[in-house]
Formats: C-alpha cells, sequence, structure tokens
C-alpha cells in the first residue's frame, strides 16, 4: 500500500525517519549513551581486519562503514564488490572476520562470497534486512536493518538504515578496542540520536528538490562530486538517477576530476557536489572553481557555513541543516534520493520497477 504516495519509493523516503530511528534504538542505548551488548561471534579487540562486501547500494554503504569502521576504531577494513571478492583470490585469515550487507538476503554474488569466507574458517557477520533469508541464515549472527519491507527497486530507506547499523557497529568496534573512551561513545552515541529529527527536517525540502529535478531532467549527462564519506555518496547519487531516470550519472571522489572526468565538463554536464562544511570543504570548492571556469553548472548540496563560503555561482544550492560528522552520509542520502526520484517522476519512467532491473538479483 503506498498511502497517499505516487510511488513506493516516494513513499519509502518519506519513512526514513521512522526506520532509521528503529534501526538505532536496536544497536543504541539513547539513555545511557552506550552501544548495546551485541552477540557478536568474534571479538572487535581480537581482529586485525574485517572484509566487507556487498553489491550495488549495499557495496556504497559499505564502503562509507569503511570511512567510519577505520576512523572510529582503528580496524583496517577491505571492502569489495561481491562479485569480485568471489573470484579474486585474496589472502584471507580465519582470525579475521568478515561482514556482508544486503537488503534482499538473497544476492547471489554476496551470498557466495559469504559461503567463500565461511570455507576460509572466518567468522561471518550479516547486515540484512529480509531476516528469513539465505545470507541471514548462513551467516553467524544477524545483524538486522529495521527498515521493513522495500518494494521500490530502488533502494532508499535499506540504504540509509544499513548506514545507521554500520555506523553504531563502529562505535561499537571503537569501545572494544579502547579506540575511543566512554564520554566519546556517549558524544557519538548521542549525535546519532539525532538523525531521525534531521532527515525530518531534511525531507521538507522536497518542493524545492522538485523543482530543480525538472531543470535536472533536460541533460543528458550528470557528474557527482564529493570528498571523504561524500566520495561513495557521489556514486550512490549517480547509481540512483541512472537506475531511475536512465541519465547517464557519474560519481567520482572530487580530487579526482583533474584525472580525467573535467575532460567531459561543459555546460551541457551539470555536476552535483556533495559537500558540508568539513574540513576539507575548501578542496572541494577548488574542484568547483575549475568546474566553473569551464562553464559547468553546479548543484551544491551543503549546509548554511558551504553556501556562504562558497565562492563560485551555482545553478541551485540545496542548504541542509547542520550536521554532526557521523550522520552525515545518512542525511546527505535523503537529497540525492529526492533528486533523482523526482528528476525520473518528470522524466516519466516507471520509477518503482525501472526497465532491466530486478528487486532481487538471485542470479549471477
Ligand atoms: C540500487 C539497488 C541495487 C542493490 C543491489 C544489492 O538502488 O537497489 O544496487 O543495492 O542489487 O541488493 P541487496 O542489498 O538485496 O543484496
Amino acid at each position: 500500500d503506498k498511502g497517499n504516495h505516487r510511488h513506493f519509493m516516494e513513499k519509502e523516503i518519506h519513512e526514513q525517519p521512522e526506520v532509521i530511528s528503529h534501526t538505532l534504538a536496536h544497536y543504541l542505548d539513547f539513555t545511557n549513551g552506550t552501544c548495546r551488548q551485541l552477540d557478536l561471534p568474534f571479538d572487535f579487540a581480537a581482529i586485525n581486519r574485517l572484509a566487507i562486501s556487498a553489491c550495488g547500494t549495499a557495496y556504497l554503504a559499505g564502503l562509507i562503514g569503511k570511512y567510519w569502521f577505520e576512523r572510529h576504531a582503528r580496524l583496517p577494513v577491505d571492502i569489495d564488490i561481491a562479485s569480485e571478492f568471489r573470484y579474486r583470490e585474496m589472502p584471507l585469515s580465519k582470525d579475521d572476520a568478515a561482514l556482508f550487507i544486503s537488503q534482499s538476503g538473497e544476492t547471489a554474488d554476496t551470498l557466495a562470497s559469504l559461503r567463500y569466507c565461511r570455507k576460509a574458517g572466518m567468522k561471518i557477520g550479516a547486515v540484512v534486512n529480509v531476516r528469513e533469508s539465505t545470507i541471514a541464515r548462513e551467516s553467524d549472527v544477524t545483524l538486522p536493518t529495521l527498515a521493513g519491507p522495500e518494494i521500490g527497486v530502488a533502494s532508499t530507506k535499506a540504504f540509509t538504515c544499513q548506514l545507521s547499523v554500520l555506523a553504531a557497529l563502529s562505535v561499537r568496534a571503537a569501545r572494544a578496542r579502547g579506540a575511543i573512551s566512554a564520554e566519546q561513545e556517549k558524544a557519538l552515541v548521542r549525535q546519532l540520536s539525532e538523525a531521525p529529527r534531521l532527515a525530518t527536517q531534511v525531507l521538507k525540502l522536497d518542493t524545492e528538490i522538485e523543482k530543480l529535478a525538472r531543470e535536472l531532467g533536460k541533460y543528458k549527462h550528470v557528474l557527482y562530486l564529493g570528498r571523504d564519506t561524500n566520495f561513495p555518496l557521489a556514486m550512490e547519487g549517480a547509481l540512483k538517477l541512472k537506475e531511475i531516470s536512465y541519465i547517464h550519472a557519474e560519481g567520482y571522489a572530487a580530487g579526482e576530476l583533474k584525472h580525467g572526468p573535467i575532460a567531459l565538463i561543459d555546460e551541457k554536464m551539470p555536476v552535483i557536489v556533495i559537500a558540508p562544511h568539513d574540513r576539507i570543504f575548501e578542496k572541494t570548492v577548488s574542484n568547483m572553481q575549475e568546474v566553473a571556469a569551464r562553464g559547468g553548472k553546479i548543484i551544491l548540496i551543503t549546509d548554511r557555513e558551504g553556501a556562504a563560503r562558497s565562492t563560485v555561482d551555482t545553478l541551485a544550492t540545496i542548504v541542509l541543516p547542520d550536521v554532526p560528522d557521523i550522520i552525515s552520509p545518512i542525511i546527505y542520502a535523503l537529497p540525492i534520493q529526492m533528486l533523482a526520484y523526482y528528476t525520473a517522476v518528470f522524466m516519466g519512467t516507471d520509477v518503482d520497477q525501472p526497465r532491466n532491473l530486478a528487486k532481487s538479483v538471485t542470479v549471477e
């Protein structure tokens, strides 16, 4: 049931404050400001590496997870696309752990990667949305996303719930490894608790984003740029746009602009820059100047400070509320989903059932 929404995707985008809240509450105790005890088959303090593997949007969630585990917990993470992981013949240690991320819990390559790690004697965790799925069944521990059923083929709420689980787990790992104090844990848990409220605020930008989508729909190619966790988000933005609007889009690390994609920039290729005002914001501003100097049109997604400090003319600037670093990818995912959604609606495509795609990819 779509309720009063035009598409499941729109409904699922709007469910995010609630499902993020449920998911976070499953892993975090907001009253005490601590991570809940989890019955993990491995000890975060004892492993040297964590291998994460998944497909598509779930892979991009894992990539953001890598930034968090390495930053907060000082835990090195190998992240792979599952179809590469299963054939890559990398060394694996049975003393390390593997994490698989899947909305459906049935993705063929992700499942094959899981079995591959199992054979290598590794302990296995699975971040899944469908709890009675094969991947959930075959893992040592299921780390559920509480997104509820996701019907739209393009993943939205499952993605932000995957991020919620990974963020919470990274804090848990950080504490277990002695990388943060109890005080720091409390601060991070408090910051995470703000995600649902901030997500609700961002959803109110729908009219503004819908208007912008009517502009974006006029182009054939779009480039997304971001640094740090906004780099995986840039790829997620591009993936979402191409899947449902069929507009060609690419996501790049902003620092890679000079190493190739800048050759594509002209007035026919808008550039969507995801850049909250953080410690590397100025670097991204230089990239925007390079784009502007070549006639590229910029859509900047930032916060108040970023909007004030950016010195380039933009086609549009979407200003989000100030958000703590740890929840920034969760909150910045929303305008990106909304932009893809409204662009697809404007283009008149079948938003919930885009051509050639299946919700669950059970063959290689
Ligand atoms: C993109 C999308 C796909 C899935 C991918 C993995 O919007 O939905 O890229 O993320 O097929 O699916 P799961 O998470 O079910 O393993």
